[in-house]
């Protein structure tokens, strides 16, 4: 039996109004939002550039929310450090672009950030096992990586649950996230099948009303999530 997990739902910056930074992060605030994602693209790892060190900085200056950095980049070893300095508080990187994922995993650690590893859709879950036990947080991705808005990918569903199976039943401290697509269609089943941290971005920043997209998001994952067997 999962312990009582209380569902997050993070807004990401790919889809907010960049030029309106610090009152979207005022909105996302005010929906109860605790952390924000920032999406670190290098245009190799993924076909898009977005976001960098200076983007963590300005929202560290303009928000006390806290920073879920995904780095999608080729060299997570060498940029992790760039995003830990400009204040990152949780940093996220790819299996797919690391050799040795436990030795990373312990870096991120011993710089003083929670450390994540996710897998792309085209990833097993088989590949992420093993490192359950020494991550602080392990992401599902739910679209292939690159851009906000894609469409959800429902055959990550039966990944999301097998992870969420073997947390379980090691009884695993590791958080469970999702990412991609994840609006008001697709965040019950991704939140059923045993997800806890749902990243949104076109989910939230999409909405006229983000505050409560938020809200709203959050109190169906809740549900949902709450509302597993076993
Ligand atoms: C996609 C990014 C996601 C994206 C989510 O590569 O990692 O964080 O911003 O955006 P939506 O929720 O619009 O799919």
């Amino acid at each position: 039996m999962t312990a009582a997990r209380t569902v997050e739902v993070v807004p990401s910056l790919l889809s907010a109004d960049l030029s309106r930074l610090a009152a979207e992060l005022r909105r996302v605030q005010e929906g109860g939002a605790e952390w924000v994602a920032v999406d670190v693209m290098d245009g190799h790892f993924v076909p898009n550039l977005s976001f960098g060190p200076d983007l963590v900085r300005a929202v560290k200056r303009l928000s006390p929310l806290r920073l879920d950095v995904h780095l999608m980049v080729t060299n997570p070893e060498t940029a992790a450090p760039w995003l830990i300095k400009a204040g990152a508080d949780r940093v996220i990187f790819h299996i797919e672009a690391c050799g040795d994922a436990p030795a990373l995993l312990r870096a991120l650690r011993a710089q003083g950030v929670a450390a994540g590893v996710a897998v792309k859709p085209g990833t097993p879950a088989e590949r992420l096992l093993p490192l359950l036990g020494e991550a602080d947080l392990a992401l599902v991705m739910t679209v292939e990586p690159g851009f906000g808005g894609a469409a959800f990918l429902d055959a990550m569903l039966p990944k999301i649950a097998a992870v969420r199976r073997v947390l379980d039943e090691g009884g695993l401290p590791c958080r469970l996230q999702v990412d991609g697509g994840i609006n008001l269609e697709t965040v019950e089943a991704v939140a059923g099948a045993g997800a806890e941290i749902l990243i949104a971005g076109h989910g939230v920043f999409g909405n006229p009303d983000p505050a409560g997209a938020i809200r709203t998001l959050r109190a169906k994952a809740q549900a949902a999530y709450s509302g597993r067997a076993g």
